[in-house]
């Protein structure tokens, strides 16, 4: 596939302003929902498709695993890495049919339970840490292994996604690799895939070739390496207009590295950017406030359902639905409804004068939105609708 379609950023081609009706509708029958669009998920894995210098692509299944999201990228040949044997579980029970050679198993810190389980389900494991290897060798033994190594610098959207560099409990780190070489071979172990993750909402693409060129030095060490897996990160835009993650360049740069190492495939394994533009929060005004030069509108939801504002001061458009077309001449911070002074969807955010039952929209909610949900409170988690 190569034909590429425009990424939706812009007012004119967001999918939840296109197919507002339908979201009022739903909104008429939930106080509060997850809705996702299908079809921007599918234009988003045809993006990823038109990329040369990238062999498979990986879904980091984190981000969302409603089973509808699942079903799709998985018919979509898009395959998914996982993260605890509960994510394997689900996805398989969701998409029975799946062969596990399409499942790429990366755990972090977890007991050694869930390695001997990989083993004896059959699923290609992925180590980051020397601990595994000292500790329990007999596990990989004659086994094929992908190794997760830190290459040296994080990055991402808040310090708590960025998931390399010393201050991050991610990857083997380089100092590491000599001790690593020597712990394989003891085991027995057969390392056929070195990967990288560096972190999540990463903007720019300019940090993928130089991640690629660092794994093709350490895959060097090991020589039945097949693959280079890259890892997830790529960005989408915040806001409306915001510029689209530059997948252009990134395939440019890798491309270039690609030629200097062709024995190696490259794997992409994103989570955001397949499904957070898919995914809105729907919900509804349910108070207004005036307190000193403040102005507060209170919806029906509230950090329960989306945590992302609370715990990465994450940006996500807000829009009243109802009044879309109405001048936008409050300025406002959107709560919700949890006992919790940092349950703020928005700070000082341009509204039109809003009222009770107005319908809102909180965008980009498809990734790392249900998924991190909680009834904290006792408050519903909003289901979610699929279109
Ligand atoms: C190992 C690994 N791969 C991929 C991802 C997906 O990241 P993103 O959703 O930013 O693409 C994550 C996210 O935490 C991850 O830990």
């Amino acid at each position: 596939m190569t034909q590429q379609e425009p990424q939706s950023s812009s007012a004119e081609s967001v999918w939840w302003l296109s197919r507002r009706t339908e979201l009022l509708e739903i909104a008429a029958r939930q106080l509060n929902a997850y809705v996702y669009d299908l079809q921007t998920i599918r234009q988003s894995v045809q993006r990823l498709r038109g990329l040369r210098s990238i062999d498979r692509v990986l879904y980091a299944m984190k981000a969302n695993f409603n089973p509808d999201v699942l079903r799709l990228l998985a018919s979509l040949d898009v395959d998914f890495e996982c993260v605890s044997p509960g994510e394997v579980e689900h996805l398989l029970r969701v998409v029975p049919d799946l062969e596990k050679t399409r499942i790429l198993f990366t755990p972090n810190f977890a007991p050694r339970e869930d390695y001997q389980w990989s083993k004896d389900f059959g699923i290609q494991v992925t180590l980051d840490n020397l601990y595994p290897l000292q500790a329990w060798p007999e596990y990989f033994s004659g086994q094929k292994i992908f190794l997760r190594v830190d290459p040296g610098a994080g990055y991402g959207h808040h310090k708590h996604v960025k998931t390399a560099g010393n201050h991050s409990k991610f990857g083997i780190p380089r100092f590491e690799i000599d001790e690593l070489v020597s712990l394989v071979d003891k085991a027995g172990a057969d390392v056929v895939g070195i990967h990288a993750h560096s972190g999540s909402g990463i903007p720019e693409s300019g940090s993928w070739g130089n991640v690629a060129t660092e794994l093709a030095r350490i895959a060097a060490r090991f020589p039945n390496v097949a693959v280079l897996d890259l890892g997830g990160g790529l960005g989408v835009p915040d806001r409306l207009g915001g510029t689209p993650f530059d997948l252009q360049a990134m395939d440019q740069a890798l491309g270039e590295v690609k030629a200097q190492f062709p024995a190696y495939q490259f794997w992409l394994e994103p989570g955001r950017y397949l499904v957070a533009e898919a995914g809105v929060l729907l919900t509804h005004v349910t108070q207004l406030k005036g307190k000193g030069d403040r102005r507060y509108i209170g919806v029906g939801t509230g950090m329960n359902a989306l945590i992302r504002p609370a715990l990465y001061d994450a940006f996500h458009e807000i829009v009243n639905l109802t009044r879309y077309d109405e001048p936008a001449t409050e300025t406002v911070n959107i709560v919700g409804l949890i006992c919790e002074t940092g349950d703020t969807f928005g700070v000082d955010r341009k509204m039109p004068p809003s009222r009770e039952n107005d319908v809102i929209v909180i965008a980009n909610t498809g990734a790392y939105g249900r998924v991190m949900s909680s009834q904290y409170n006792l408050r519903e988690t909003p289901p979610e609708i699929v279109i």
